[in-house]
């Protein structure tokens, strides 16, 4: 992937850190308040070859919340999470304009380490995907790449990253069992668990619970609900985002249209789009 620096150009004063602007496409990332803000992009452009998959993405993502994004099937929710830990470096032909920054270093600059990126920012994917390995070292994986291989220090490491998952009174009696045993939410859980053994402080979800039955679901949302970290997640089902986010990102056609406190969001929209997504009259 070519990442175009200079395609970089500096917001307008008073544009930065939620200053009450918010009307357009391509400004919807205003999410006007107060906090943290873990991810900024601006003006974010991606290329698949010549097709366009993003359109000028500006937002600010707060640390310690739950975003979700929404929005149809293709409207570009999965290329922009992807950016967000450089899954896509080893697509080529595609190409990136703007810049992404976390805690305010930008993750596409010349000095950025994309295997210490991937290690910060954690990735759960739509299927569950547990290694044909036994639990423990599904969530041994990444520490053990990194260089932990003290038993001591492997066992403390699983036993917080399953605690942290909700997982460790399920399966703390049979850690040597293949995680491929376990029921789809429960894999979904170590899958959950080998991305926080590696302490990410953003953990990226995309589409974590649509291959799971309602009680696996819950799980999973009762787990996101509690993690109190950053955790951007994409989902198709609205009801989803309303139980578990702080703030919802609507993307239409590789556009931001609205980014605001998940509520507002979905009670009182600001644009006629959004309105029209949420009401079930497209997509
Ligand atoms: N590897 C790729 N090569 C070319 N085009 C791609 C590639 N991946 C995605 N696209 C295109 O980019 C656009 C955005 O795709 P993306 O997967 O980000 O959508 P999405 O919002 O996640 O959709 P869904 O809800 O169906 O998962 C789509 O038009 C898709 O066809
Ligand atoms: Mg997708």
């Amino acid at each position: 992937m070519v990442a175009e620096q200079n395609g970089f150009e500096a917001a307008p004063n008073g544009q930065g850190g939620g200053a009450g602007q918010g009307d357009g496409a391509g400004q919807g990332g205003d999410a006007g308040q107060g906090g943290e803000v873990i991810i900024k992009a601006d003006n974010v452009s991606f290329f698949y070859g010549q097709f366009q998959a993003l359109k000028n993405i500006s937002v600010d993502i707060m640390a310690d919340e739950v975003t979700a994004f929404i929005g149809p099937s293709g409207c570009g929710k999965s290329t922009f999470l992807k950016l967000l830990n450089r899954m896509h470096d080893f697509v080529p032909g595609t190409r990136l304009a703007g810049e992404i920054q976390i805690r305010g270093t930008s993750i596409y600059g010349p000095e950025a380490d994309p295997v210490d990126i991937r290690r910060r920012v954690g990735m759960v994917f739509q299927r569950p995907n547990p290694f044909p390995k036994s639990i423990y070292d599904n969530i041994c994986y990444g520490p053990r790449l990194v260089g932990v291989n003290r038993k001591a220090d492997l066992d403390q490491v699983v036993e917080r990253a399953l605690k942290a998952a909700a997982l460790w009174d399920d399966v703390k009696d049979k850690l040597g069992k293949s995680a491929l045993d376990l029921s789809g939410g429960q894999q979904q859980r170590v899958c959950i668990a080998r991305a926080l053994a590696l302490e990410p402080e953003i953990l990226l979800m995309d589409e974590p619970t649509s291959a799971l039955d309602p009680i696996a679901t819950s799980k999973v949302e009762d787990w996101i609900r509690g993690a109190g970290m950053s955790i951007v997640i994409v989902t198709h089902n609205m009801q989803q985002a309303a139980r578990i986010s702080d703030r919802t990102a609507f993307f239409y056609m590789g556009q931001l249209i609205e980014f605001g406190p998940t509520l507002e969001l979905f009670t009182s929209p600001k644009e006629e789009r959004t309105e029209n997504y949420i009401t079930g009259r497209f997509g």
